[in-house]
């Protein structure tokens, strides 16, 4: 996958992009990442971004101009020219090469779903705004807006980075193991059960004696309702959506009867 960001602080990518699982990603060839700083394609001599809002709004918006310029270079003016044909007929046109994503309060909830839709993609091109947004033009390139949470960042790089982790942690090899990102919390709108590694005993805190057993298939089940039991507690919404999906099988509904009526030790 290719990632492209537009922004006028391209620094903010550096430290997550350049560790850990991101900068494996890119060494191992499944993510070519590139954050480009949008006074590139300024032509003044303040390399001018942002400029007065029309009308007497407050601060400084983000200029079109530099926008539309890079974006033509980096997904090509045919599929610039076709967005905007887009916007102003009120259509949405299929066959675009590329996904363009703006990070917004204001746009749909991110979630894992979206970040699996994503993943799938063979170039993404995040547009980052920064000071009070964007002019409202700009969100004629982007196929979607999306939020990562009801509350207001300083910065769309942050965001757009919360989504890009989340996105490429799911490209299969990623993370090493095939079934990493598949069996873990969300995935089947369940959280993950709560796991321990060694000791076994830690001041007075044991690891469940089943998970020592050798025994796989009491493991499996313990570890399904420990999941189920967590959701539960912490996320009843979830498991509210999982039955409204036919997403629990027989065995999960007993687990679930279960936990419902049988008290246990909290878990976190
Ligand atoms: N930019 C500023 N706040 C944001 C949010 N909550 N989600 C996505 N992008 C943002």
């Amino acid at each position: 996958m290719r990632i492209d960001c537009l922004t006028t602080f391209p620094h903010i990518f550096d430290s997550h992009m350049s560790e850990s699982i991101m900068m494996r990603a890119q060494n191992n060839g499944y993510l070519e990442f590139h954050a480009h700083n949008l006074r590139n394609w300024t032509h003044d001599a303040h390399r001018t971004t942002d400029d007065y809002v029309y009308g007497g709004g407050v601060g400084l918006l983000m200029k079109c101009e530099p926008i539309y310029e890079a974006a033509e270079e980096l997904i090509g003016k045919e599929e610039v020219s076709l967005r905007i044909s887009d916007y102003l007929s009120g259509k949405k046109s299929a066959n675009k090469n590329v996904r363009v994503i703006i990070a917004g309060p204001q746009g749909r909830t991110f979630d894992d779903r979206l970040a699996c839709e994503l993943s799938l993609e063979k170039h993404l091109l995040f547009i980052c705004g920064h000071y009070e947004g964007l002019d409202e033009r700009v969100y004629a390139l982007a196929d979607d807006v999306v939020s990562i949470g009801d509350y207001v960042l300083t910065s769309g790089e942050l965001a757009s980075t919360v989504i890009i982790d989340a996105t490429v942690r799911k490209i299969p090899g990623v993370l090493g193991a095939e079934t990493g990102a598949i069996n873990e919390s969300f995935s089947d709108y369940l959280l993950e059960q709560p796991q321990y590694t060694r000791p076994d005993s830690y001041r007075g805190m044991d690891v469940p004696s089943v998970l020592l057993s050798g025994n796989d298939s009491k493991i499996d089940k313990f570890n399904r309702e420990s999941s189920i039991r967590r959701t539960w507690n912490s996320r009843p919404d979830l498991i509210e959506r999982a039955l409204r999906d036919n997403l629990l099988s027989t065995e999960d509904l007993k687990m679930l009867d279960k936990v419902k009526h049988v008290a246990h030790a909290p878990t976190v």
